[in-house]
């Protein structure tokens, strides 16, 4: 079994999806979101590039909510933003969610070409190490990242990853981007709080108001679900 990291998805070679497992780590916030959302009841969420497709999807889809942010805030009209804090069971559970990130969902979507793909965040760190080592084939951790950059919280999370997966399996080979990604992580292994200093997008949503959403992002394994999106029906599930 190789593990390899991409930093950003437009990092991913096409290739290296073939016959791999993907997970999809988006730290702050979208995957502590969907990962959130699932785990309390909602039905399953569709994962949309674009506002307007989003409207367009929730309009014809009976009892859908239609969730995610621009710039960290909901878009006109949405019935929820991109806080996970507001997924409760008392508003989620039954319901199908459309959902659009900036950068989360975009993330799912290129990596379609996998042969099973997963929803991945400290949230749920070692659950997404588990469920990666029984699909038994290579896995590529895509960090979903910044407008097309690279950010910490994703890599750190990504090179956690990395490291538990090779402590649990060490005939596991690490290619150098994950090995990077394991080494980088390691001074936040004791002490993830420092993640809502040092990376900028925490410092951000922090600034606008949004710290107990960072807080939430930042707390380890405090979930057992991993979201699989299925992309033979365009839809993220739970198990
Ligand atoms: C994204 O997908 O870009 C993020 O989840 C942004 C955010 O913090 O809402």
């Amino acid at each position: 079994m190789q593990v390899d990291v991409a930093f950003t998805p437009a990092a991913l070679p096409r290739a290296a999806l073939a016959g791999a497992t993907a997970l999809v780590i988006d730290v702050l916030r979208a995957s502590t979101t969907m990962v959130t959302a699932l785990a309390h009841g909602c039905l399953e969420m569709l994962p949309v590039a674009e506002v307007d497709e989003a409207r367009q999807r929730a309009r014809g889809l009976p009892g859908a909510l239609l969730a995610g942010e621009r710039g960290g805030d909901p878009p006109p009209g949405f019935d929820l933003g991109n806080s996970p804090l507001e997924f409760t069971p008392e508003r989620v559970a039954a319901r199908p969610i459309v959902f659009t990130t900036s950068n989360g969902t975009r993330a799912l979507l290129a990596v379609r070409p996998a042969v099973a793909v997963g929803v991945a965040g400290l949230v749920n760190l070692s659950a997404a190490v588990d469920w990666a080592l029984g699909q038994a084939r290579d896995l590529v951790v895509v960090c979903a990242g910044e407008l097309g950059s690279r950010c910490l919280e994703d890599e750190t999370c990504a090179g956690l990853l990395v490291d538990q997966l090779l402590d649990r399996e060490p005939g596991a080979a690490a290619t150098a981007a994950a090995a990077a990604a394991a080494a980088g992580a390691r001074p936040y292994a004791k002490d993830l709080a420092r993640l809502a200093h040092d990376a900028p997008h925490a410092r951000h949503l922090a600034a606008r108001g949004r710290g107990a959403d960072v807080v939430a992002c930042l707390a380890l394994d405090t979930f057992t679900l991993v979201p699989r999106y299925r992309a033979d029906v365009d839809k993220v599930v739970s198990p």
